[in-house]
């Protein structure tokens, strides 16, 4: 969304007096739906002190601004968030990883500087926020409002701001993607109807499609489309917002597309994978569980990795959940934002197959849970889509890896169902530690030999491999061969390994 202007302010006064500074501070205040961004313009005749380059109380060290928003209401709140023109930055009430400042013009008489708050760190505010700005200078400090001290938020300049009743706060996202189906899913402010309209690209109506799962408090839709083409550009709108997303191809010998597992809740790693240049090209993404540690509720799924996928991804993503998506209350959280975790989906003649065994749940109805993905894999082997794919990968989080171990043993009652030479490829996560079975092998290949050597619970004939914790994988087509390129949570590249497809 374009960014609205609130607040402009041209002049500044010596601080306690009623004389306008001579020495020019021009500021703007401008937002979006999310932040409040405050560009502060600053002529300067004399030098431009820039000892003001640490963090902290080292900040009032050379020139900087003080930035104060805040309101009034029964109890006057401020916020106080400080850049130094040497770029250090201090605020008593925020982390600094909360909010961005920084310098973006430097020349001999001049600086500008920019303030990028979230809402979420201001206090209530209904339609004005009030506003303060100390500029330390040598010689002198400007203060945009008459103030006796810094605090005075009675006496701070006062600006309105309204934001829309109803918007999208997360998403669109575009999940579940194949030759003929996708889904869309979004959460808005308000509970106001929104509907979502889409329509091929060329076409010039859209479709209106108003059928949609929607949470308890309303909030959350998801849409899931049937009938697609593939290979096709689909346009959607929702409201203002608007996209598209391509469909898979039924046809196609290259492709490549990204997998990660493991990132429990570390949204920066996360943005730092999808933004890697080894994947930039990838059409796909593949989020291969324990995204979160556990799963309360939705902000978790926004907060670690969801708001980034939209944001920095932008493409198709397929989701399943690890063992830790079952903790907490999160299966009612997942099942709204994503639906179901164990489906398949195609592209290029392969055949995808999803599973989500072995989840953190109470005995008995982890049991239970893994007998549903064993009644799934069971009915699906029988159906022509399954018979007549011609390339078969699966995506589990949970592997049937060591011999010794229950978990590999409840993941190998389900996934014996396999026919004998119907895998091409398992990727799997969830052992932290990048390890491969070959197709025939008795013995575990890993990094972490103490742990997860050995023997795998049964010989089998399709190749197994497990991401890295924080790392990720880069899974290419290319005619016949697929080629799994792997790196670690620093980047450094672990292997490539080659499967010639059945
Ligand atoms: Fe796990």
């Amino acid at each position: 969304m374009k960014s609205v202007e609130l607040f402009r302010l041209q002049e500044m006064y010596q601080f306690r007096t009623d004389v306008i500074s001579q020495v020019k501070t021009e500021t703007e205040i401008r937002r979006d739906l999310e932040n409040l961004y405050i560009t502060v313009k600053c002529q300067e005749p004399e030098t431009i002190n820039t000892r003001s380059s640490g963090d902290a109380y080292a900040v009032w060290q050379g020139d900087n601004l003080e930035l104060m928003l805040g309101n009034m209401g029964e109890h006057p709140w401020y916020r106080h968030f400080v850049l130094g023109a040497g770029g250090g930055r201090h605020s008593i009430y925020a982390g600094l990883n909360d909010w961005q400042g920084r310098i973006t013009v430097l020349e001999d008489h001049y600086w500008e500087a920019e303030f990028v708050i979230p809402f979420r760190l201001l206090g209530n505010f209904d339609r004005t926020l009030r506003f303060n700005l100390l500029r330390q200078r040598t010689g002198e400090l400007q203060t945009a409002s008459k103030i006796e001290y810094g605090h005075d938020v009675e006496v701070f300049l006062e600006f309105s701001i309204t934001l829309p009743e109803d918007y999208i706060e997360h998403g669109p996202w575009i999940f579940q993607v194949s030759t003929d189906r996708a889904s869309i899913g979004w959460e808005t402010v308000g509970a106001s109807e929104t509907k979502l309209e889409i329509r091929k690209q060329g076409d010039t109506e859209y479709d209106t499609v108003t059928e949609c799962a929607v949470s308890n408090n309303r909030k959350l839709r998801r849409v899931h489309l049937d009938g697609l083409e593939p290979d096709t550009v689909y346009e959607y709108r929702i409201g203002y917002a608007d996209g598209e997303f391509r469909t898979m191809k039924a046809e196609t010998d290259d492709f490549s597309f990204l997998l990660l597992a493991d990132t429990h809740d570390d949204a920066v790693r996360f943005s730092q994978i999808i933004q890697h240049p080894e994947i930039r090209d990838c059409e796909f993404a593949v989020y291969l569980g324990d995204m979160l540690t556990s799963s309360l509720d939705r902000s978790l799924y926004y907060d670690s990795f969801l708001d980034s996928s939209v944001k920095y991804w932008k493409k198709p993503f397929h989701y399943m959940r690890g063992n830790h998506e079952f903790r907490g209350c999160g299966k009612g959280a997942f099942r709204e934002l994503f639906g179901r975790g164990h489906y398949v989906f195609h592209h290029g003649g392969v055949m995808f197959i999803t599973f989500e065994v072995q989840g953190d749940l109470p005995l008995e109805a982890k049991r239970r849970w893994d007998e549903e993905q064993e009644a799934f894999l069971k009915e699906l082997v029988e159906t022509p889509e399954f018979k007549n794919a011609r390339n078969r990968i699966v995506l589990s989080h949970v592997a049937p890896l060591m011999a010794d171990d229950s978990e590999a043993h409840a993941a190998e009652k389900i996934f014996r169902h396999f026919p004998a030479g119907s895998i091409d490829l398992f990727l799997s996560g969830h052992k932290h530690s990048y390890s491969y079975i070959a197709p025939g092998a008795d013995v575990i290949e890993s990094l972490n030999v103490k742990r997860f050597s050995g023997r795998p619970t049964l010989v089998h004939d399709y190749p197994i491999l497990v991401a890295h914790y924080g790392g990720f994988m880069r899974v290419e087509r290319r005619g016949n061969m697929l080629t799994v390129h792997s790196w670690n949570e620093c980047d450094q590249k672990l292997d490539v390994k080659q499967f010639p497809l059945k």
